[in-house]
């Protein structure tokens, strides 16, 4: 059995949907404060703090879990910066928190999300697993301050992780019954989405004045589904004996966030007004991923592998669902 922190936000959803499809037992376990109960469908799910280890324990012995797949954390990189303290307690205690419920009820595996926000600004070539770790926000701090807990953790009790550090998660579920609905929404492509449905005036790009081919910021957009399978190879990894490690999870192309909004364009049939605005603090104008390690390990490839596919899955959903999960 598997236990899900975050199970009722998007990666955490998609990736339960996931598992679900694939014959896997899995339990919810999320506090709904950012997640959506309706995300869950019919998952068994229990409302619940990562703070509160008692319940941990008792559903740990429960549902018989023997690994976590952890998402449960804030995610919002300029939040973090304004407001560390919420940042630190909620992702870094939280999680020892959890650390704690597992080592107590002997549950050994562990697939924990990490971010690319734990590399910064690491120039222009794609970045490695092995590439300097020098966060630039807080939120990348807290990602990885996690991973060195459970690299230690695994060193000192034996406790076996998969750390997956997701460059920009995008899309939505084939069904289009579940999608990316953030509450403020602050990522590009829903809110260049939003704009083509007339909730918004239009986008704005938020600087042209970086070292790039058009100047706005490039990122490294991989579909959610592609994201829920690298999971459920990591946790078949863990549980065929495999030892800890981490993996980026990128396509590996690089779009500008120009090019983004022109393939929203092409895709919606839209004309989306745009408009170019100042830099967003902590942006680095590049990330791009290489994936190589978890493709030659894991034999992960992604499906998604066009920006058109991407946004197409991600239309279909928000074109659906202009509210979200708001009736
Ligand atoms: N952008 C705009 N206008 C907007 C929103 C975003 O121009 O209205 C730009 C951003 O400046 C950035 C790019 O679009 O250059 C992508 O921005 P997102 O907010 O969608 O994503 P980020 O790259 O900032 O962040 C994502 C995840 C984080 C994670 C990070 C890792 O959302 O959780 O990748 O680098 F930490």
């Amino acid at each position: 059995m598997i236990l899900v922190t975050g199970g009722a936000g998007y990666i955490g959803s998609h990736t339960v949907r996931e598992l679900r499809e694939r014959g896997a037992d899995v339990v919810v376990y999320d506090n709904l404060v950012t997640g959506h109960i309706e995300a869950v469908g019919d998952a068994p799910f229990v409302k619940g703090d990562i703070f509160d280890k008692k319940l941990l324990v008792e559903t740990f012995a429960k549902y018989k879990v023997d690994a976590v797949v952890h998402f449960a954390a804030f995610s919002l990189v300029g939040e973090s910066m304004t407001d560390p303290a919420k940042y630190y307690r909620n992702n870094v205690a939280g999680t020892l928190s959890l650390l704690d419920a597992m080592l107590e009820a002997g549950v050994k595996y562990l697939v924990f999300s990490s971010s690319a926000a734990t590399y910064g600004d690491t120039g222009d070539g794609l970045i490695t697993e092995e590439s300097p770790q020098r966060p630039t926000s807080v939120y990348g701090q807290t990602k990885l301050m996690m991973e060195q807990f459970m690299s230690d953790y695994d060193k000192a009790y034996g406790m076996k992780y998969v750390a997956l550090r997701y460059f920009n998660a995008a899309g939505a579920h084939r069904s289009g019954e579940i999608g990316e609905a953030h509450k403020p929404e602050s990522h590009l492509i829903p809110i260049i989405l939003q704009a083509a449905l007339g909730q918004r005036s239009h986008i704005g790009i938020f600087g042209d004045d970086y070292p790039t081919r058009d100047g706005t910021c490039i990122r490294d957009y991989i579909h959610i589904t592609d994201l829920a399978d690298a999971h459920i190879r990591a946790l078949d990894y863990l549980e065929n004996g495999g030892k800890s490690t981490y993996y980026n999870l990128g396509n590996g192309n690089g779009f500008s966030v120009k090019e983004v909004i022109e393939t929203a364009r092409k895709v919606t049939g839209i004309d989306i007004p745009a408009k170019v605005e100042g830099r967003r603090p902590g942006d680095p104008a590049t990330l791009v991923a290489s994936s190589d390690k978890i493709k030659r390990e894991l034999g992960w490839k992604p499906r998604y592998d066009t920006l058109e596919e991407i946004v197409a899955s991600a239309w279909k959903w928000h074109s659906t669902h202009p509210h979200g999960f708001e009736k």
